[in-house]
C-alpha cells in the first residue's frame, strides 16, 4: 500500500459483481419458405366459368410456419418469425406480423408472395385455389440457411413447417435441420411426402405428421391410437427422432419417446374451424419445448439449459422424462383443442383454453414398450 492515498476520503462502492449478459429466453424460431396471403372469400356459389362476386373478403398471413408463430405468440412464446417474402403482398405479410407482436427476420427475394384464395359458399364448403409461390434460387436457400444459423441461440426450437416453394430440392428440410442442430436448436418439423422422407435422415427432435401423412410415410394404416402409438415408436425408432407426435383430428394425439408413448384424447367439442389445428397444436409443442419441458430431455439443448442460464425454466426439474414428455403433449393438444374452437386459423382465445382446461384432456399410456436405441 504506498502512502499517497492514506487520508484520501473513499466513497462507498458496491462490491464487483460478475458481467452478466441479459438473460435471453430461448425462442420459438419459425421458418416459412412459402408464405402466403390468406385470402378468405365469401360467396353465394360457385358457377366454373361465370362471373362470381363475394359478399366479403378477409386478408391474413399464411404458411404454415405463420400460424404457428402467432399462436405461439398468444401462448406467452418469444418468436421470430423468418422465412422467404416478397414484393407488395410481402410486406403486407410483414406489417400485419407486426401489427401481431412477432418479430421477424425475412430473406427478400424477387417477386411476389403468393396468395391462397379460400372461397366459402352459403353451404359453407371451403373451395382452395393455391399458388405456388415464388421460385427461390440455390443463393437464396443458401442465404437463407446462413440467417437461420445467425439467428439461433442454443436452446432455441427452429420450427420447419408447411410446403416447399419451386425451386427447393426435396432435401430442403433435411439440410436445414442439420445446420439448426449443429447450432444447438431443438428442431420440430410438420411437413408431407418426400420432404419429410429425406428429413429423417437428419433427425429432427420432433415431427408431427397428422396420420394420413404418417400413413403415406411408412405404408401402414391408421386405424387407432394405439395403431399411431406403434407407428410412432417405430418411427423414432428407426429415425432416431426424441419423439413423434402424430395427431388425429377430433381423436387428439398421440406422442412416442424413447421410454414409452401416450395418447392424450381431448373432451368432446363442436369445432368452429379445424383448419389449422396441426400448426396450433405444434405451437404448443415447440412452446413447451423452449419452457424447458421438452429441452429437460434433450442431451443437447438439456445441458445448455441446466448449464447455463435456463435452470429456472426448467419448471418441474424433479420429473421424470416421461412425465415431460405427457405434459408437452396434454398442452400441445389443449392448445389445438382450443384452436378448434376459433373461427379464425391460426388463433387461441385465452376463454377457449381456459375451457378446455377445465373439460380436461385425458391422457392414456398406450403401453408401447419397443425396445431401440435412440440416436440424437
Ligand atoms: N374436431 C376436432 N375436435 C377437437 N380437436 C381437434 C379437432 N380437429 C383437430 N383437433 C385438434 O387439432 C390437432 C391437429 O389436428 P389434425 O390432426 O387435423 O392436424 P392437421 O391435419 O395437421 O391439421 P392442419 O394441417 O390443417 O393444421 C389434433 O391433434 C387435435 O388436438
Ligand atoms: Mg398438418
Amino acid at each position: 500500500m504506498g502512502g499517497t492515498n492514506q487520508g484520501a476520503t473513499t466513497t462507498w462502492a458496491p462490491p464487483p459483481t460478475t458481467p452478466t449478459t441479459p438473460i435471453q429466453r430461448p425462442r420459438v424460431i419459425t421458418v416459412t419458405l412459402n408464405a402466403a396471403i390468406d385470402t378468405r372469400l365469401t360467396v353465394e356459389a360457385i358457377r366454373p366459368g361465370t362471373v362470381t362476386r363475394a359478399s366479403r373478403g378477409e386478408r391474413s398471413p399464411g404458411g404454415k410456419g405463420l400460424n404457428v408463430a402467432r399462436v405461439a405468440v398468444q401462448l406467452g412464446a418469444p418468436v421470430l418469425a423468418t422465412g422467404f417474402l416478397a414484393g407488395h403482398a410481402g410486406r403486407f405479410i410483414s406489417e400485419q406480423l407486426t401489427h401481431t407482436g412477432i418479430d421477424q427476420r425475412f430473406v427478400w427475394v424477387e417477386g411476389e408472395s403468393r396468395t391462397c384464395l379460400n372461397l366459402i359458399d352459403a353451404g359453407g364448403r371451403s373451395t382452395e385455389v393455391l399458388e405456388p409461390g415464388v421460385d427461390i434460387t440455390p443463393d437464396q436457400l443458401a442465404g437463407l440457411e446462413s440467417l437461420v444459423v445467425s439467428l439461433i441461440s442454443p436452446g432455441d426450437a427452429v420450427v420447419f413447417s408447411g410446403s416447399l416453394p419451386p425451386g427447393c430440392p426435396p432435401d430442403t428440410y433435411a439440410r436445414l435441420i442439420r445446420a439448426a442442430r449443429a447450432a444447438g436448436a431443438l428442431t420440430v418439423l410438420d411437413s408431407s411426402g418426400e420432404p419429410l422422407r429425406q428429413a429423417l435422415t437428419a433427425h429432427p427432435d420432433v415431427i408431427k405428421p397428422n396420420a394420413e401423412e404418417a400413413s403415406a410415410l411408412t405404408g401402414r394404416q391408421i386405424d387407432s391410437p394405439a395403431d399411431a402409438a406403434a407407428l410412432a415408436r417405430t418411427l423414432g425408432c428407426d429415425h432416431g427422432i426424441a419423439a413423434v407426435v402424430c395427431s388425429l383430428g377430433g381423436n387428439g394425439a398421440v406422442l412416442a419417446c424413447d421410454q414409452g408413448a401416450w395418447w392424450a384424447e381431448p373432451p368432446t367439442i363442436q369445432p368452429l374451424n379445424t383448419v389449422g389445428c396441426g400448426d396450433a397444436l405444434v405451437a404448443g409443442l415447440s412452446t413447451a419445448l423452449v419452457e424447458g419441458r421438452g429441452a429437460a430431455l434433450l442431451g443437447r439443448a438439456g445441458a445448455t439449459l441446466a448449464g447455463g442460464t435456463g435452470a429456472t425454466l426448467l419448471e418441474d426439474a424433479g420429473a421424470s422424462a416421461p412425465d415431460h414428455w405427457a405434459r408437452c403433449l396434454v398442452d400441445a393438444v389443449t392448445v389445438a383443442t382450443a384452436a378448434a374452437l376459433s373461427a379464425t386459423t391460426g388463433s387461441v382465445d385465452r376463454s377457449d383454453l381456459d375451457q378446455v382446461r377445465r373439460r380436461g384432456v385425458r391422457l392414456h399410456d398406450t403401453g408401447e414398450s419397443v425396445e431401440c436405441e435412440w440416436s440424437t
